[in-house]
């Protein structure tokens, strides 16, 4: 099974097939925001990727252009409730809480 890596809490989690990084964190308690309950609405759960970004299914247009709207937004920047996991990966948390 894939493993998402949460930082800063170093917390690593088991992905299922299909599961967005908002969905492993909620189901193994780790606090990442999600103000708009993962309908790609707010940004609350924005992740910076920080190893294995191309393990992530690739950005489609509504993530894209919410996500401009994110404070500190980069390159490696995503939706945790957009991004699908397909393979291991590392991300930071921006916004921490539940
Ligand atoms: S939880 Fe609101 S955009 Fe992801």
């Amino acid at each position: 099974m894939p493993k998402v890596t949460f930082l800063p809490m170093n917390t690593v989690c088991e992905a299922k097939a299909g599961e967005s990084i908002l969905d492993v964190a909620i189901q193994n308690d780790v606090p990442l925001q999600h103000a708009c309950g993962g309908f790609c609405a707010c940004t609350t759960c924005h992740v910076i990727v920080v190893e294995g970004a191309q393990n992530l299914a690739p950005m489609e247009e509504a993530e894209e252009e919410r996500i401009e709207h994110a404070d500190g937004v980069g390159l490696q920047s995503r939706l945790g409730c957009q991004a699908q996991v397909r393979g291991d990966v590392t991300v930071q948390v921006v916004n921490q809480g539940y």
